[in-house]
């Protein structure tokens, strides 16, 4: 049985006090981080360091005493390992040369080729997995296939993933072409982020709440079912959290019935009554306190965090936000968040 604490909740125990970490836990919230991102250059070089990629992924580790450190990277390597120009424009987020065609498609490079891109990324896990402390959880990630292509298709991010759903409708074989390259490029990815020491997977779907309920089967939860199951037949059962964000219930219900699935991530839009009741049973639940709360802090927080606890106490629960932490969040409140989960006990 596993010793480490994210690991017996992803088994399915219900533990006494919820293990903690934090989505972009090591971010610009950080002076430490900005630090190294300045010493880095700019982000991209941060990413490709494993040397700098290193000491950001273990900074929060070290001030906080998180139970799960996650690899630092971005889901948009694995385009930019496929062949698009990335780059990221400061104050305004990422920017890539786009797929909207046939052509477009085919001069994508090799899937075998990504690694030669990504192999500075698996040096990182492989340095994390020696240097993180025995108690600490080591996740490795990547982005589910229609985030992915999100960005691939309308070259950044967009409020309503539209140059996607047009694809989507308008040149579907170029759409599901570009789908199942991600699909293969992300398998493998993740295959070599776990022989290189990744512990747990997590796959996020940041924009799965934008599909109809078709496309949402279609394009969210069979790719990543898919990927899921490459994962398992070459590195055995490997705990996988989803993060199907947005979807609605019905979706994060398929995604609980899923196999291979150990836990769902909860945006902070989910109920987390409800979650108990239908998911719980299933599947790990992680999450879901607002973001906001660790900028605002103070007694809303610890009110906010102790509901939640409340609320999924009588299964397996790993406290997170529901999304990324920002990057005006004060340090303080990501402590009093920890305090505040680390002095509840569910017995
Ligand atoms: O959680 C972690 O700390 C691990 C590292 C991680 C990053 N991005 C680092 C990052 C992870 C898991 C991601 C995932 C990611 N990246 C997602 C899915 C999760 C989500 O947030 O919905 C998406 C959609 C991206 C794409 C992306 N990366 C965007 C849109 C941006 C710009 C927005 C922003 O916050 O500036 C990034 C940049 C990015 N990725 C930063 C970090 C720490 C900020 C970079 C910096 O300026 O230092």
């Amino acid at each position: 049985m596993a010793q480490k604490k994210i690991l017996k909740a992803l088994e399915g125990q219900t533990l006494d006090v919820p293990p903690v970490w934090m989505m972009r836990q090591a971010g610009r919230y950080l002076p430490e981080y900005r630090a190294t991102r300045a010493k880095a250059g700019d982000f991209l070089s941060l990413c490709y360091s494993p040397e700098w990629a290193t000491e950001v992924t273990l900074q929060p580790i070290r001030r906080f005493g998180f139970d799960a450190a996650i690899l630092f990277a971005d889901i948009l390597l694995i385009p930019q390992a496929l062949g698009l120009d990335l780059w990221f424009v400061q104050g305004e987020g990422p920017r890539l040369s786009t797929i909207e065609t046939n052509k477009d498609l085919q001069k994508l490079g090799k899937i075998e080729s990504i690694h030669t891109t990504l192999s500075p990324v698996y040096e990182t896990v492989s340095r994390l997995s020696k240097a993180l402390p025995d108690d600490v959880t080591l996740i490795g990630f990547a982005g589910a296939p229609w985030t992915v292509a999100t960005y691939m298709i309308a070259g950044r991010g967009t409020p309503d993933q539209g140059p996607a759903h047009n694809l989507m409708q308008t040149n579907t074989s170029v759409f599901e072409g570009l789908m199942e390259r991600i699909v293969d490029a992300t398998a493998l990815y993740l295959i070599e982020q776990i022989k290189a020491g990744a512990e747990v997977i997590k796959i996020f779907d940041s924009w799965a709440g934008s599909l109809s309920p078709d496309d949402f089967n279609k394009y969210s939860k069979q790719p990543t079912e898919e990927i899921i199951r490459r994962v398992h037949k070459e590195c055995g059962s490997v705990p996988i959290i989803c993060f199907p964000k947005g979807a609605n219930q019905a979706g994060y219900e398929s995604f609980a019935n899923m196999n291979g699935v150990s836990c769902l991530a909860l945006g902070q839009d989910m109920d987390t009554d409800w979650a108990a009741k239908n998911l719980q049973s299933k599947v790990c639940l992680q999450g879901n306190l607002d973001p906001s709360h660790m900028v605002n802090g103070g007694t809303a927080l610890v009110d906010a965090v102790n509901n939640i606890c409340d609320s999924l106490a009588n299964g397996p629960h790993i406290f997170n936000l529901g999304h990324g932490i920002t990057p005006d969040a004060d340090p303080n409140n990501v402590q009093l968040m920890i305090d505040t989960v680390r002095a509840r006990s569910n017995r």
